[in-house]
């Protein structure tokens, strides 16, 4: 069976902050809450539902605890960077205790390769870590600039795995791990699975 998804894991050490964010970018925490259901920045429909969905999850109790939100980045008013972080829910049940994951990532592909995403990643590590807290990271096998960002902050590939869709409703997918192996036969098999650079596609993110 084919493993499109690759499971990447952050635990121990993660206080080398050294990413910077271009000083024409603002950055912001936003945290999901009824006042403020979505990013006030200007973004898109679809953008503005991706952020709503995150507060209906929260507001309905949905997430193992409270800790969730996304790194937010601004120029000139647009939101052109966003990275969410929440706890266990339905998607991630392979999440345990107090871990989290980092998720639902985007750049404007206009502010692309600027460092963007890492700088958010890396705020998210230091901002949310507390003792004995691991980060997971799930991204397609394909998405070699997410790949770069997130072993970039020192995440390992711990897991292949796929998007399980009961009843085929996305609402209610999740996210299966189904092999864990070692880290270097991990990296072969996703490394196979993966197109050159020349050829790489971005996916867009799952929800
Ligand atoms: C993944 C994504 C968020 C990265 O955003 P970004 O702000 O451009 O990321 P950064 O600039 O911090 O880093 C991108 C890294 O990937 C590298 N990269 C870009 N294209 C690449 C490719 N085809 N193959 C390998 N690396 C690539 C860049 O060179 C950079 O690495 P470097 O800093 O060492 O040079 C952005 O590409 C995106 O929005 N993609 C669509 C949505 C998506 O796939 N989200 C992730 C879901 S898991």
């Amino acid at each position: 069976m084919r493993l499109p998804y690759c499971f990447y894991h952050l635990i121990g050490d993660y206080s080398d902050f050294n990413a910077e964010l271009p000083s024409c970018y603002s950055w912001h925490v936003w945290r999901p809450s009824l006042r403020a259901p979505w990013f006030r920045a200007k973004s898109n429909l679809r953008t503005k539902l991706r952020f709503a969905f995150r507060t209906a999850v929260h507001v309905l109790g949905l997430f193992a605890t409270q800790e969730c939100g996304a790194i937010c980045v601004v120029q000139e008013g647009s939101l052109v960077h966003y990275s969410g972080f929440t706890p266990r829910y339905w998607r991630f049940r392979f999440i345990v205790g107090e871990d989290m994951q980092i998720g639902d990532t985007w750049t404007d592909p206009s502010h692309r390769g600027k460092g963007i995403a890492f700088f958010a990643l890396q705020q998210i590590l230091r901002i949310e870590r507390s003792p004995g807290r691991s980060f997971w990271y799930v991204v397609g096998e394909s998405n070699l600039p997410s790949i770069r960002v997130v072993k970039k902050a020192g995440f390992s590939l711990v897991a292949k795995g796929r998007w399980v869709r009961p009843l085929g409703i996305k609402l209610f997918g999740s996210y299966m791990m189904e092999e864990e192996r070692g880290v270097e036969q991990l990296e072969s098999v996703a490394g196979a699975a993966q197109p050159s650079l020349s050829q790489a596609v971005t996916i867009p993110p799952d929800p």
